[in-house]
């Protein structure tokens, strides 16, 4: 079904003369030099908790946060209860917790498979692509990387998450068919019920990350249990708030963790943070192109999305008595134009040494996807014997935010430069100058028509059952995109 558009629209005219392309010699690049800038682990370690404490305006805002103080007090209490439930449920069931499906039942997924996911927030998929295409995807990637020396990474001596965006392989895994259907069941996990809303969860985008090969013994890629999507602006951004209303109301329990209604005008970058994403990306998700299990190199998430998002977006109203605190402006784990981080002092009742929960062995071709705000950690150290390798691929919902942000990275696309996302961008050398990288031709080669649509390359047509909000983002992504529909 899927491959077919490829084959029954053999000549698809690549119309380059329609696209609205955008000037980037004004554009302020990203700050930070490679992956570590995100990360405050990478730093000069601050004394005591001195670092937990923002600016005195952050006092007021948790002050404006809480307005009925009673209510978040007894919402606390219940939900440390539950929180201590389910951390022993991790603790009994270990890599078991992380829910599994198999590529082949997306389409038509058992109604308690699916509640699973979304009580846990992750899920692995197997076999998304039978395993021999994977390591076809890995020693691509690393053919590349030999015909052009002039490849950069991080750590610079000796990489294991390489600087490039745009090789054939990468292209391939994010724009075939199995790939962009396995991207619509991830963004369909979320909803909204009103259809004013502008988004389009059929619609997926393609959004260029890089890949890891991490070896056996590394210890150099440490990355400690933190949450993407934003820092202080979950709490700050007056949008990004509203998706957690529930939450500060003193009702965690009524929050839905997968209402896209308010997701997609947060901002989530007020302290612009290197390597931070700045699209609405509802899963991050990887593909893998090794065999890894648990300790060798791979991730660890913490399951249980509800309850995890609401204790962490409560802590910083208590202090380390459970009293409630909205006079000062501690924030733990919270630093401008820093990741959210997590540890043992700034969390205790996380536990994140069992919370922290290695995902099961998986097999080149199987993917895993968390959701946008799930707690997530890298092995510190490899201690397999292969590779550890994957391929960052999340999923990424049609609407206007995301649109703008494909309109740049289109730019990068056609020209080689790093995702505007990524440091360097627009003026590092990057792929400029790659021997062997993808095209839009490419791109049509792989996927056909939607693989050109998912990275701005053609216009998208909606149906006229599609809802007021569906159709107003197609419009807009039309109009952005492109002269003519
Ligand atoms: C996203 O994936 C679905 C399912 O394969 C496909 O129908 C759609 O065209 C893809 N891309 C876009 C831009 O909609
Ligand atoms: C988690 O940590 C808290 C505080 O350190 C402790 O009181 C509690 O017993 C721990 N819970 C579990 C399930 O380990």
């Amino acid at each position: 079904m899927s491959t077919a558009t490829t084959t029954s629209t053999p000549t698809l005219t690549l119309r380059p003369d329609n696209l609205k392309r955008i000037d980037l010699s004004n554009f302020e690049a990203r700050p930070g030099n490679d992956f570590s800038s995100a990360f405050t682990a990478f730093d000069e370690p601050l004394e005591g908790d001195q670092a937990d404490y923002l600016p005195q305006r952050f006092a007021e805002l948790k002050q404006e946060l809480v307005q009925n103080p009673e209510k978040v007090v007894e919402s606390w209490k219940r939900l440390k209860l539950v929180l201590g439930d389910k951390i022993k449920l991790i603790e009994q069931e270990g890599s078991n917790i992380i829910p599994e499906i198999s590529f082949n039942e997306i389409q038509k997924l058992d109604p308690a498979k699916r509640q699973n996911i979304l009580e846990k927030g992750c899920v692995i998929i197997r076999n998304v692509f039978p395993k021999e295409k994977a390591l076809e995807f890995k020693k691509d990637a690393q053919e590349y990387i030999k015909l052009n020396p002039q490849t950069k990474g991080y750590p610079a001596s000796d990489p294991i998450v390489y600087e490039l965006y745009w090789s054939k392989s990468q292209v391939n895994a994010r724009s075939d068919p199995k790939m962009m259907e396995t991207m619509k069941f991830i963004n369909n996990l979320w909803h909204t019920n009103d259809p004013n809303v502008e988004v389009s969860l059929n619609h997926n985008l393609s959004y260029a990350d890089r890949f890891r090969i991490r070896n056996p013994g590394d210890d150099s890629f440490t990355l400690g249990p933190h949450a993407d999507g934003g820092c202080i602006e979950r709490w700050e951004d007056e949008e990004y708030r509203k998706c957690y209303k529930d939450v500060f109301n003193g009702d965690w329990e009524n929050y839905d963790s997968y209402d896209v209604t308010h997701r997609t005008k947060a901002n989530m970058n007020i302290y612009p943070v290197a390597n931070a994403c700045s699209v609405f990306r509802s899963f991050q998700g990887w593909l893998s192109m090794s065999s890894v299990g648990p300790s060798e190199g791979t991730i660890l998430l913490a399951p249980f999305i509800k309850e995890i998002t609401s204790y962490f977006l409560l802590k910083p109203f208590f202090d380390e008595f459970d009293e409630l605190d909205l006079q000062s402006s501690k924030f733990p784990g919270s630093k401008l134009g820093k990741n959210q981080e997590f540890n043992e002092k700034s969390h205790p009742d996380l536990n994140l040494s069992k919370l922290m929960t290695s995902i099961p062995k998986v097999q080149p071709g199987d993917a895993v996807f968390w959701h946008c705000d799930l707690i997530h950690a890298v092995d510190p150290v490899h201690k397999g014997e292969l590779d550890s390798s994957v391929m960052y691929i999340p999923a990424v919902p049609l609407c206007d935010l995301n649109t703008k942000y494909l309109k740049l990275q289109r730019e990068a696309l056609l020209k080689g430069l790093t995702g505007p996302d990524f440091p360097g961008f627009p003026t590092s050398e990057a792929e400029t100058n790659h021997q062997n990288r993808a095209d839009s031709k490419f791109v049509y080669q792989v996927g056909g028509l939607q693989a050109l649509q998912e990275l701005g390359l053609e216009p998208i047509k909606y149906d006229e059952n599609d809802s007021q909000g569906v159709k107003a983002v197609i419009d807009n992504f039309n109009k952005e995109l492109f002269y003519k529909v």
